[in-house]
């Protein structure tokens, strides 16, 4: 039997399935990001190289995989650097960051709009801010059809709601 690795998008979207605009976010919201970092946190993060350039720089406690055409080193912090929780690893697909990322840690999908898409079909769950807005913008998260996607759990806040779904 074919054992599927569990893999996870973690994403904000609108409304309207808008994510970003201009290379950030169309959004501030602090409890979003206080989330992100608490599931995150200890995990291998997979992200394409826009969203690790708007994020500005690995982050703490996570294994930052970014993917880019763009040849570079393989690896461009050392656990003497920054703790050997934290790691920022460079490749040139996603099939290498999959190979690349912690068996024995979760693995998330963090963006942006191209990785969400190059991910869609290898993703078994959702983990998703539903932002009760419509912005303008110009990145959008893949449409979140309930023929596919079965909601596991909503806790609902002012103006935003986190939702997870997980592969029907
Ligand atoms: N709302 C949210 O939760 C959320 C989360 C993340 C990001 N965002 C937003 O999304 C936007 C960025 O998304 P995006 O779609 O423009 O870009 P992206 O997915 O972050 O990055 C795209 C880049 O990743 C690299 N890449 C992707 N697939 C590749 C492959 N198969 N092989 C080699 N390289 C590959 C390429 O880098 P190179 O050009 O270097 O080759 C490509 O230009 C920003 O506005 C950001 O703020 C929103």
């Amino acid at each position: 039997m074919l054992v599927r690795m569990q893999l996870t998008a973690i994403a904000a979207v609108a409304r309207n399935g808008v994510i970003g605009v201009a290379g950030a976010l169309p959004w501030h919201i602090p409890e979003d990001f206080a989330r992100f970092k608490q599931v995150t946190m200890g995990s291998n993060l997979i992200m394409g190289r826009k969203t690790f350039e708007s994020i500005g720089g690995a982050l703490k406690g996570r294994i930052s995989i970014v993917v880019t055409s763009r040849p570079g080193p393989a690896e461009t912090l050392t656990p003497a650097e920054c703790g050997a929780e934290t790691r920022l690893l460079w490749v040139s697909s996603l099939d290498e960051a999959l190979a690349a990322a912690d068996p024995a840690k979760p693995t998330f999908i963090g963006g942006g709009g191209q990785l969400y898409r190059e991910a869609w079909p290898l993703l078994t769950d959702l983990d998703i801010t539903q932002v009760d807005r419509s912005p303008a913008g110009d990145t959008y998260f893949p449409e979140i059809s309930p023929d596919t996607w079965r909601e596991t759990w909503r806790e609902p806040h002012d103006g935003f709601c986190f939702v997870n779904y997980t592969r029907a």
